[in-house]
């Protein structure tokens, strides 16, 4: 790593983040976005210090735990961009990306007006799929308390309802091609856990 500023920004963010999150934003979610973000930039046509930067910055401040406060992670990545002395311009785009990047906010960008926002868009929603998924989704459902499973499997309330509302969609919204390829082999991942876990909760169905 020779980029200064990638490599000072990683170092103020896993200062952050390090301290331990069961949400599932701690820096080691941060640290496989940002290697997922590297490898998607290096395969279409994209600014990958600034997508790097969005990748580093993308969950320095969860509104879940600011009151709701959505607009924090943004201030906070201008504020120490600023502090460097980074180009205004380059701020902006990096400041977008942050601003964008999150499921909920539902934003879907063109990957050759937005390719930055794309690829980090991609490698955070690849790092909610797959084996690493899943095991995020256990976590963040034992911090919240909430049910494995209900009843009714694809209620949203429980951990596995989580998959339905949420996780099986993910494949189809990937932005860009490479991301897609990723994603292909971590949505059946999931699809076939969700068939051995119903075949676990079930089994005389399947014995029977
Ligand atoms: P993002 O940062 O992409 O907006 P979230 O903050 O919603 O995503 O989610 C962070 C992690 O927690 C993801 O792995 C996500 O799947 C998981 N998660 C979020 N909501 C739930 C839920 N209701 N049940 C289980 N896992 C969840
Ligand atoms: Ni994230």
């Amino acid at each position: 790593m020779n980029n200064s500023i990638i490599k000072k920004a990683a170092e103020y963010v896993r200062s952050i983040q390090i301290k331990a999150d069961e949400s599932g934003h701690d820096w080691h979610h941060t640290e496989r976005v940002w290697l997922n973000t590297k490898y998607l930039a290096t395969k279409i046509e994209c600014n990958t210090e600034l997508a790097e930067l969005g990748a580093l910055f993308h969950d320095i401040a969860d509104a879940k735990f600011h009151n709701g406060d959505e607009t924090i992670g943004a201030a906070l990545t201008k504020e120490w961009l600023e502090n460097q002395f980074y180009d205004k311009e380059k701020i902006d785009t990096v400041v977008f990306i942050v601003d964008h990047v999150s499921f909920r906010k539902k934003y879907k960008p063109n990957p050759k007006t937005h390719p930055e926002l794309s690829v980090v868009q991609d490698a955070d929603r690849l790092d909610a799929m797959g084996a690493i998924g899943i095991a995020r989704a256990f976590s963040y459902g034992g911090y919240k308390q909430r049910p494995l499973y209900t009843a009714n499997f694809k209620e949203a309330s429980s951990t596995i309802g989580h998959f339905y509302e949420k996780l099986l969609t993910l494949y189809k919204l990937m932005n860009t091609e490479p991301a897609k390829e990723l994603a292909k082999e971590r949505h059946d991942f999931m699809v076939s856990f969700l068939e051995q876990f119903q075949k676990d909760i079930l089994p005389i169905k399947y014995l029977g």
